[in-house]
């Protein structure tokens, strides 16, 4: 069959945010919409890479993705592409794709997701481009994407070609007199296989299922794509009875709701770990490379403590003890925890801006083993991508080998380390001008030449500013320059106060508020973050005028 050129012009507003382009459902069924976003991906990597590569297709599952597979297909083969690996239905997670990509050598991947945004006609959709190191593509790659949106004038598509995705197994077509070849891939075994050589299943299944003391565990999936990833290891592999697994059968609108598991989004599984049947809680957002931990009763890990955690226990994974630690990085709004272990156990640590594709360069370096958000991502060099099975499965593996609870882990764990305290608060779909007014006149108070010094007071609190500044980061390896990353406030005793604006929102401005604050005196350690972030967050409010700017009382979201 024979490719065809389709005449159309630039659209507005494609420009890919902190993880690819996303935009309501109903934006991307626009004429040419999807069409010319993806004409730009393969333009912007250009015909020598494209002619003859092999990529890698797949998604969460949410509403219009199959449409987005076939369209996809049919411009890949039109631009040359030589072969595509395509999930069974077009299911993939996102760390399975990055997983994917490393180990079968692909060119790089596409990725359907909006992440843990909602779905369904009235939700969100979006595309992603991962590179052959398996993760999202730097800014240099995702800005020559951009460029090419604002000045496309046709795209190549392939319009009679049919490829029907629903089972496994190798397709090949001669398009324009050249091989195109999809195979269809089982959408877990790659990545369960890859989970296998990481961890030890055999003494994962024996901690779990002991006859004497079974450990009950609880996987939520929030109807994303981890459903079948969830299944197999905990059930098929690890021999646990289906029931474990709740919400996991994968619906292209969530169920409805909104797949992100935090406090508010995952309050079922809050509720029923309150019950205090489970040992351990964890969930999943849409795309699987979130997790939130929990433990019995509902004790909550925070994320930023969760990859402090992992970083300070990794020899209990067989990985780290084959590859050694090679040094720990998180985001600049993460909690300072995971510093605290890179101090205490003599590792180097890197601060990056918000949004996973900036610890790519650190990991292919060699230089950078465990990394965290605070945002419930949680991973490290095995994939390009955070990964939320992998951090269940880190928890898992520590908890079968330190023989403790995870409240024990946690105290043990700020004894040592100290604690630290944080909070984010989200204020979703505010107006975009209060927005931008607020962070405009945040930035020019932070660059008031005397706001070094300035003392704030709260209570009977008070905090002397030792820092003010728009975050910029110079990466170490390709020296790129990322700047205006999030304003930050930091105060003589560590503590910070930290502002940014959300880069994945597909409607109005998500404001992110971020405090963090460190106590070493474990007399303090069991108080609420809540309670002990009170004059900081009152602060927070006051220096940003965010509740009068914005005419919000409260955030929509607090973790
Ligand atoms: C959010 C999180 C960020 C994460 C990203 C993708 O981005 O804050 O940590 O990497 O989603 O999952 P934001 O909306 O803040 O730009
Ligand atoms: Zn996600």
């Amino acid at each position: 069959m024979d490719s065809t050129t389709i005449k159309s012009s630039p659209i507005d507003g494609q420009k890919p945010g902190t993880s690819g382009l996303r935009k309501s459902v109903v934006v991307f069924q626009k004429k040419h919409y999807t069409e010319n976003f993806v004409q730009s991906i393969f333009s912007a990597i250009g015909t020598d890479v494209v002619t003859g590569s092999t990529l890698v297709v797949g998604g969460d599952g949410r509403y219009f993705m199959t449409e987005a597979v076939e369209l996809i297909t049919r411009i890949a083969a039109a631009n040359g592409v030589g072969k595509l690996l395509i999930g069974q239905n077009g299911i993939l997670s996102t760390p399975a794709v990055s997983c994917i990509i490393r180990k079968r050598s692909a060119t790089g991947g596409i990725i359907l997701t909006a992440s843990h945004n909602p779905g369904g006609p009235n939700g969100d959709f979006g595309i992603k481009y991962n590179i052959s190191n398996g993760g999202p593509a730097p800014e240099s790659v995702t800005n020559k994407i951009f460029e090419c949106t604002k000045t496309i004038t046709e795209y190549k598509t392939c319009p009679t070609l049919d490829v029907d995705i629903s089972s496994t197994g190798i397709k090949e077509y001669q398009v324009d007199g050249k091989k195109f070849v999809v195979e269809i891939i089982d959408s877990v075994s790659d990545y369960v296989e890859y989970m296998k050589k990481i961890f030890n299943f055999s003494e994962l299944k024996a901690y779990l299922s002991n006859p004497t003391k079974p450990f009950k565990i609880v996987a939520d999936a929030m109807h994303g794509v981890v459903g079948p990833y969830a299944t197999r290891i905990f059930c098929d592999e690890l021999g646990l009875p289906i029931d474990i697994c709740i919400n996991c059968i994968p619906k292209n609108d969530f169920g409805g709701h909104h797949p992100d598991p935090n406090l508010t989004y995952a309050a079922d599984l809050v509720t029923l770990m309150k019950k205090g049947i489970h040992a351990f809680g964890a969930a999943f957002d849409g795309d699987g490379d979130r997790n939130m931990i929990l433990g019995q009763n509902g004790f909550f890990v925070n994320p930023s403590d969760s990859i402090a955690v992992i970083a300070a226990n990794a020899s209990c994974i067989p990985y780290f003890k084959n590859t050694g630690v090679k040094g720990l990085a998180r985001s600049m709004p993460t909690s300072g925890a995971l510093d605290r272990v890179a101090i205490k156990d003599g590792l180097q640590m890197f601060e990056v801006p918000t949004g996973w594709k900036f610890f790519g360069n650190l990991m292919d370096a060699n230089q950078l083993s465990l990394c965290g958000e605070e945002s419930f991502g949680t991973g490290s060099d095995h994939i390009r991508e955070k990964d939320g099975l992998w951090a269940v499965l880190a928890w898992l593996s520590i908890l079968a080998s330190r023989k403790l609870t995870i409240e024990e882990i946690m105290k043990e764990h700020w004894s040592k380390y100290g604690r630290n305290f944080f909070t984010r608060y989200d204020y979703e779909n505010v107006d975009t001008e209060a927005a931008q007014t607020m962070m405009t006149n945040l930035r020019q108070l932070v660059e008031e030449p005397k706001f070094v010094g300035r003392s704030y007071t709260e209570g009977s609190k008070s905090y002397i500013v030792k820092l003010g500044d728009d975050f910029e980061y110079q990466d170490p390896i390709d020296k790129s320059i990322a700047m205006k990353q999030g304003l930050r406030i930091i105060f003589e005793d560590g503590s910070r106060i930290i502002f940014r604006l959300s880069g994945t929102g597909s409607s109005g401005a998500t404001i992110r508020l971020y405090v963090d604050s460190f106590e070493e005196n474990v007399q303090f350690h069991g108080v609420m973050a809540s309670e002990m972030l009170k004059p900081l967050v009152a602060i927070a409010l006051r220096i940003s005028q965010l509740e009068q700017l914005t005419g919000r009382q409260s955030p929509t979201v607090i973790t």
